[in-house]
């Protein structure tokens, strides 16, 4: 495996494979790789000739007081994963090339970043959707891997993707989640034991949504009782939504449909958690 720092020369080497007609899987991470990401990474090394990994905890996608400093970051493990793995290219560029001195232009994805999670972290999508921007236009993959445990990202990366006209494909992999239920997260590494415990009652709250929508109760109850559960945790010190939702507005659902996102952010300790379900009713 070749890690690359320097955009230009990252470049170079996917166009050059481009041209020799390789096709290039790519998954951007932030780090402190899990069970999670490796899925993405293997599904990206199945389906291309080439796969390029980013590592790169983004800086613009971090609010004023958020954990941008103590972001677990451990270059060195996961070397060792993807190298296990056998990816051929791993892009782990410094953040005073990707946003040298006098950086300027931001990508903005309107309506769809406001919602959800982009209320409580303000410019967080601003963030995301600039350096994936970035990222797509340094590697220029045919195709690029999301987790769906991200699921707001992967609607407005789409729509990025829609709107700007890059010809890449958008591929959604399922969550992966420890056995307990609780989604893998580089985030649960902030977690003391009887935290993560706790956190279980994320899954257990989504679980109960999903069993309730499909026994046709109406989508404001279900969120009531969502929040009943999430409420009975004392380790969760804020829910900062948790409800069901359009899948593909993000607004809050009152009425029966057959297509459902329950979606849920909530705090323990200091650390915030997300997690999300979709539901489909035939
Ligand atoms: P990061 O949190 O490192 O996640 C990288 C990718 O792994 C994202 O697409 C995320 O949805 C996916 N992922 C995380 N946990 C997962 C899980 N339990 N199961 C399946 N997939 C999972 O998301 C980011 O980084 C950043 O915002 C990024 C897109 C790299 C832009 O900086």
């Amino acid at each position: 495996m070749e890690i690359i720092r320097i955009p230009r020369i990252m470049r170079e080497i996917t166009k050059n494979l481009k041209n020799r007609a390789k096709s290039i899987g790519f998954v951007p991470t932030m780090g402190a790789l899990h069970d999670g990401h490796l899925s993405l990474i293997k599904r990206a090394k199945e389906e291309n000739d080439i796969t390029v990994v980013s590592i790169f905890v983004n800086p613009t996608q971090f609010a004023e007081g958020e954990d941008f400093e103590k972001y677990p970051r451990d270059l060195e493990t996961d070397s060792e994963k993807l190298k296990k793995i056998g990816i051929e290219y791993l892009f782990y560029p410094e953040a005073k090339i990707l946003y040298p001195n006098g950086y300027s232009t931001f990508v903005n994805v309107e309506n769809i970043s406001n919602k959800l999670c982009g209320k409580f972290r303000p410019g967080h999508f601003r963030g995301v959707a600039t350096i994936v921007c970035k990222l797509f236009n340094i590697i220029n993959p045919n195709r690029a891997y999301f987790g769906q445990k991200d699921y707001q990202q992967t609607l407005i990366i789409r729509k990025m993707v829609e709107d700007l006209n890059f010809d890449i494909e958008i591929i959604v992999c399922p969550t992966i989640r420890e056995s307990n239920g609780l989604a893998m997260s580089s985030r649960n590494s902030y977690l003391e034991e009887n935290e993560k415990k706790a956190a279980t009652v994320i899954y257990k709250a989504l679980l109960e949504g999903e069993k309730l929508l499909k026994s046709k109760i109406k989508p404001s109850e279900v969120t009531l009782k969502i929040q009943e559960i999430l409420r009975k945790e004392p380790m969760i010190k804020e829910i900062q939504y948790a409800g069901v939702y359009d899948p593909l507005t993000l607004d809050e659902l009152d009425e029966k449909t057959n297509k459902y996102l329950i979606a849920i952010a909530v705090k323990i300790g200091d650390t915030r958690l997300i997690d999300n379900m979709l539901v489909e009713l035939n």
